[in-house]
């Protein structure tokens, strides 16, 4: 390691070696923090070699690199490859981790569709692949795009290395005029080896696992060292199509196959839960003999009318689930337990391991959830782990469920060390002092500190500027950490006000900041200023309210459109015997405690003041509702009641909203139309009332163009 030989000892040779080591080391840590997601080393570790870095640049200023690590804030985004929209957002799945989950999944698409227990309702299963996903554009039958998922959206275009992939066709005959395959690209264990020796042969980095091989080797620069690697593709879906593949989902796997894409061997049709558990456990046993990674089984509705009534939640469709394998496990000893502070106070336990390779990669930290969890008991009463509590000083068993934080889920108490005791957890804020409270029935103990805890505050600005928040280039959490402390920024407006309170000066005293050069400093004022406009969703999921996540934030901001309307609709919901309450619990998604929080938040002065002195500062798009140009059901709010015969209230609800409808759960004067079914009652007396447009399921479909 670098390390060994102290800094005042170094020739002016070794601390040139060293210097060049340490900034490859770092761009190399950077990089697979910021842009692999796959952290190769610990925030300690990576802290001691940029001091070390530094402290060698303090003693031989001369030798300082061009692209010196002191230079640089976070990392580059994966910057070089162009940006490309999708024609259609690539996806991800839900999980399901038991038989339960099957069964459940089976039976919420029957409810969706109102189909009985016994009508007959087919899946495909695949192994799923544990790669990276590519989109294929092909154009009158030649490849002209390829492109990595990136947020779903947008993502990276790799047309290049694609075409250097040889399952991939770079045409294809009897294609339709467009056509959008996708797959996942990935290394098979074999070539995976041999990569590995031929990095150590060049003294080149290896790689932790084969996934990270393939993403490592796609996302190359340079074609030819893609070329080099020897990647594999396969087919399992489409995006934009100009003709239909088929009409089942195994037809159109067939189609693939047919057009020359290498689809799964082990894909099956199934009749229903049991042939599709009956499949997993075919392709787990499988699993060690395939040659390549797999990390579940993947279900899919075959018939594609019923995926596309099914369609898609925010971020995952309906017709589809993954079936996770169970998580690779671990034993390690448990070093230490830290209480961490977070935006809404809740206290974390944190286990520090010794550590452990669990599933290719190191563990060194794992959840412990809250203190019930560490004692042995569970939220309902009874016990976990059969009551045994986890101590300082106990061996662990550590696993990795995805690409979820480790989790702790047992303990050995043969190899309980004598002295080892209970632990006991703090009932005072370890950052502010505060007490730490627990609600009734809530298993969480939380720093009533609030605004005056700095850990809460901290959390929270981290989050405000995380990825999917405002994503500040330049601001991540370690220097948001650092202007916390040093009091140049308390709360999220601070951000935009930054340049104007430090004047002219600003520049020179970032400058002088540690980690701080003069192009970083103005990279991070273009920076917050390209975040003045923000989309409304964004916004809103940015604040940090409890219970009010990504997806929750994106329903709701489609839902009210504007910033305007949204702060307006939340000053009323405070009645919750009004409509804006009810209103707001009509949101798909939105259940009792989001909108309490909601509501709270938004409304309690203090924060709300806050959140407006924010937003003082920013322009806040509307949200972009579903398209729906043409639809003669935009923006009316609209009511189901009574039984409906062709649909099920959540398919019915569901469609209305795509089609850019509001679906409320009450008749109100702000009501257009009531949709009755047989059975109505009172909604349709007050519709009646009120004057509202009642129509039964039939003319609705009509409407609507479904009939
Ligand atoms: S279907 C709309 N099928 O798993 C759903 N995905 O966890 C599209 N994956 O992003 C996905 N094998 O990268 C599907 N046989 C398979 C798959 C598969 C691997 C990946 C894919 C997706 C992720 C979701």
């Amino acid at each position: 390691m670098p390390g060994d030989i102290s800094v005042e000892r170094l020739t002016e040779a070794q601390a040139k070696a060293e210097l060049a080591r340490l900034a490859e080391a770092l761009a190399e840590a950077d990089a697979a923090y910021h842009t692999d997601d796959a952290p190769v080393m610990s925030d300690a570790a990576y802290d001691a070699l940029k001091a070390r870095n530094r402290a060698i640049e303090a003693r031989f200023p001369a030798l300082k690199r061009a692209d010196s690590p002191s230079e640089r804030v976070g990392a580059a985004p994966a910057e070089g490859f162009a940006k490309t929209r999708h024609a259609q957002r690539m996806l991800s799945l839900g999980n399901a981790f038991s038989a339960e989950d099957v069964a459940e999944f089976d039976a919420r698409i029957r409810r969706y569709l109102g189909l009985s227990d016994d009508a007959p309702l087919a899946y495909t299963s695949e192994p799923k692949i544990d790669g990276l996903s590519l989109s294929l554009r092909y154009e009158h039958g030649r490849l002209v795009q390829a492109a990595t998922r990136g947020d779903g959206e947008v993502g990276e275009n790799v047309t290049a290395n694609a075409r250097t992939i040889k399952d991939i066709p770079e045409t294809l005959a009897g294609a339709p005029v467009i056509l959008e395959v996708r797959g996942e690209v990935y290394m098979s264990h074999e070539d995976f080896e041999a990569l590995n020796a031929r990095q150590a042969a060049a003294g080149a980095k290896s790689f932790a696992n084969p996934r990270n091989g393939a993403a490592g080797s796609l996302r190359q620069l340079d074609a030819k060292i893609t070329a080099a690697r020897p990647l594999r593709f396969f087919a399992y879906g489409w995006g934009e199509i100009s003709a239909p593949l088929s009409d089942t989902q195994m037809g159109a796997i067939d189609r693939l196959a047919a057009l020359g894409f290498v689809t799964n061997p082990l894909t099956r049709l199934c009749d229903g839960p049991d042939a599709l558990l009956a499949q997993y456990r075919e392709i787990e046993q499988a699993r060690a003999t395939l040659g390549y990674d797999i990390d579940g089984v993947v279900y899919k509705i075959n018939d594609l009318d019923l995926q596309a009534r099914l369609g898609f939640r925010s971020t995952t469709p309906r017709w589809a689930i993954a079936h996770k394998f169970p998580a690779e496990l671990a034993w390690t000893r448990l070093e230490a337990i830290d209480i961490q502070v977070g935006r809404t106070g809740a206290l974390s336990p944190v286990a520090r391991l010794a550590p452990v390779t669990v599933g290719g990669v190191v563990v060194r930290n794992a959840t412990l959830h809250n203190e019930d969890y560490i004692a042995g008991r569970a939220a309902t009463g009874g016990t976990i782990r059969e009551g045994r509590d986890i101590r300082v000083g106990d061996w662990v068993q550590v696993y990795r469920a995805g690409d979820v934080i480790p989790k702790i889920a047992d303990v050995d108490l043969a190899k309980r060390p004598d002295d080892a005791a209970p632990y006991v957890f703090p009932t005072t804020c370890p950052d502010c002092g505060s007490e730490a409270v627990r609600e009734p029935g809530d298993a969480v103990r939380r720093c009533v500190g609030g605004l005056i805890c700095p850990a809460q505050a901290v959390e929270r600005l981290k989050h405000f500027v995380s990825r999917a928040a405002f994503d500040i280039e330049g601001l991540g959490a370690k220097q948001v950490e650092a202007f916390y402390r040093d009091g140049w920024i308390t709360e999220p407006a601070d951000i935009f006000t930054l340049r104007d309170r430090y004047g002219p000066g600003c520049l020179t005293q970032l400058k002088n900041r540690e980690g701080w050069g003069e192009k970083s400093a103005k990279n991070l004022f273009e920076a917050i200023e390209e975040k003045r406009k923000i989309p409304f969703g964004r916004l809103l999921f940015a604040l940090g309210i409890r219970h009010v996540g990504e997806q929750a934030s994106t329903l709701i901001a489609r839902n009210y459109g504007t910033w305007g309307d949204f702060t307006e609709a939340m000053d009323s919901a405070r009645d919750m015997d009004g409509p804006e309450w009810e209103r707001l619990l009509g949101i798909d998604g939105v259940g009792a405690v989001m909108a309490t929080s909601l509501v709270q938040a938004m409304t309690e002065p203090h924060e709300r003041a806050g959140i407006d002195r924010l937003v003082a500062h920013l322009e806040v798009e509307a949200a972009a509702a579903p398209d729906t140009s043409g639809s003669p059901v935009a923006g009316k709010t609209v009511v189901f009641t009574g039984t409906l015969e062709r649909m099920t209230r959540a398919e019915a609800k569901a469609r209305a909203e795509a089609l850019g409808a509001k679906v409320a759960g009450s008749v109100s004067a702000r009501t257009d139309i009531l949709i009755a079914g047989p059975g109505a009652g009172s909604k349709a007396k007050k519709a009646a009332d009120l004057g509202v447009e009642v129509i039964d399921e039939a003319a609705w479909l009509a409407l609507i163009g479904a009939a």
